[in-house]
């Protein structure tokens, strides 16, 4: 009898631990990645055990209305995709994207811009969202700098929690996560972002850390994704050091990372450094290139021909003949994600999975374990 008390004490002891685990994880380290429906990745063919969240991508803003628009064409798959995703990992959080890209951007100023606009957009993300059986939402490419009013931004995230946690009091269901990734445009002064209300209302910000150069726009080869640039280009470490200075908490930053590269068509082939003159985009039309397309263009391009891997800046770099190609191999996902974890970020967010060759930037990144 006596030899048992000591045991159910340290049950008990266990089980008060586990309960103090589990009551803060919802700050547990976040795997996420983005399925998006215009790829050609089977929503069953999600290795979903390697992600703790997946986000389906995406939805849009209907410009007359403002409500939440799926459209037809996606249907049926982003109404199947929790369920489906939730077969290969039971706990599973699944997130609707919403696309507020360029094109999107002035349906956006304006849905942000009136109470009545704005309403109609929380409470059809919210109706959708539930409907589809997806956990939470998620705003894709928020540029605050460029027609965006901040005020308004701001009033439309705090009235998105409100509603969100209202919805979860009334339905009795657990409340819907909110989110938004935004283009870690470099920070020109404290108006770009309303730091406050991302911070009051939002789960988490994820930083959307890549496409800083594109063959597109740069008529010069440059790294789309740096961590680091020695000579203060565009690079991650010095955006999120932004968000960092300004208060904004590193547990609610969530590290973008790129499953894809760039490829520059050089002017001269014997000019291959950064920086060098480059006529446009190669191989694609605006020179993005899958990482698994990357890989086969290694391997078809024969002996004595290797990518280097950059550690000073984090990237890695691919030459042949006259083509540039920058992407993130393994080492440097596996870089990224070590730095996510030592800045005490709370996670990183690939984009896209059907970009990957075969999972292997997927698993790099799960089995990287804290410093
Ligand atoms: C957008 O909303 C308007 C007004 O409610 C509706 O008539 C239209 O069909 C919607 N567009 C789409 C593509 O659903
Ligand atoms: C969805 O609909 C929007 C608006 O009608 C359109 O711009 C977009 O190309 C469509 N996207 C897909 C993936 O079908
Ligand atoms: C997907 O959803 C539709 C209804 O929306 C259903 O008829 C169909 O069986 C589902 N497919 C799968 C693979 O779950
Ligand atoms: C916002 O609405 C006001 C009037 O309600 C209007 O004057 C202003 O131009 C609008 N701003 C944007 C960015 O649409
Ligand atoms: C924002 O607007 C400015 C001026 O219109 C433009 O030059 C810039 O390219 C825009 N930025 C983005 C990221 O679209
Ligand atoms: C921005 O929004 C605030 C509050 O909603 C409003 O007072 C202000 O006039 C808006 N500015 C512009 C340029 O629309
Ligand atoms: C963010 O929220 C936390 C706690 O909710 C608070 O301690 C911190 O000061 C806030 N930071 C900003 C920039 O608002
Ligand atoms: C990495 O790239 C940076 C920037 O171009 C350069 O300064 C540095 O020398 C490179 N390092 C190596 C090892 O190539």
């Amino acid at each position: 009898m006596a030899s048992n008390k000591p045991t159910s004490s340290f049950f008990f002891l266990l089980l008060f631990l586990s309960f103090n685990l589990q009551s803060s994880s919802s700050q547990t380290w976040i795997r996420a990645g983005y399925w998006a429906s215009s790829a050609e990745l089977p929503i069953s063919d999600i290795k979903s055990a390697l992600f703790t969240h997946l986000f389906c991508a995406f939805a849009f803003l209907n410009s007359t209305s403002y409500q939440l628009l799926i459209n037809s064409s996606n249907e049926r798959s982003f109404s199947n995709f929790t369920n489906i995703v939730k077969l290969k990992n039971p706990y599973i959080t699944t997130l609707l994207s919403i696309w507020i890209g360029r094109t999107e951007s002035t349906t956006f100023s304006l849905m942000i811009n009136q109470t009545s606009h704005r309403k109609s957009f929380v409470e059809s993300s919210i109706k959708i969202a539930r409907l589809y059986g997806f956990h939470g939402l998620d705003l894709y490419g928020v540029e605050p700098r460029n027609g965006t009013n901040k005020t308004s931004l701001a009033t439309l995230l705090d009235e998105w929690r409100a509603e969100v946690v209202a919805e979860s009091r009334n339905s009795g269901k657990t409340r819907l996560l909110l989110t938004m990734s935004t283009r870690s445009l470099p920070i020109v002064n404290s108006e770009s972002y309303p730091f406050d209300s991302a911070n009051r209302s939002l789960d988490w910000v994820n930083i959307v850390a890549y496409d800083y150069h594109v063959p597109t726009l740069d008529r010069f080869t440059g790294f789309h994704a740096a961590l680091y640039d020695p000579l203060g280009r565009a690079n991650t470490d010095a955006r999120i050091k932004e968000w960092l200075k300004r208060g904004f908490p590193a547990e609610k930053l969530v590290l973008g990372l790129p499953y894809h590269g760039y490829a520059w068509k050089l002017v001269n082939s014997g000019d291959n450094g950064v920086g060098s003159a480059a006529s446009g985009p190669a191989t694609t039309i605006d020179g993005s290139m899958a990482y698994w397309l990357i890989k086969s263009s290694i391997r078809n391009a024969g002996y004595g021909v290797e990518p280097v891997y950059n550690s000073t800046c984090v990237v890695n770099i691919f030459k042949t003949g006259s083509r540039w190609i920058n992407f993130d191999d393994v080492e440097a996902i596996k870089a990224k994600v070590s730095y996510a974890k030592e800045k005490g970020l709370r996670g990183y967010i690939a984009f896209q999975l059907s970009n990957d060759d075969n999972w292997l930037l997927s698993q790099a990144g799960k089995i990287v374990i804290s410093p």
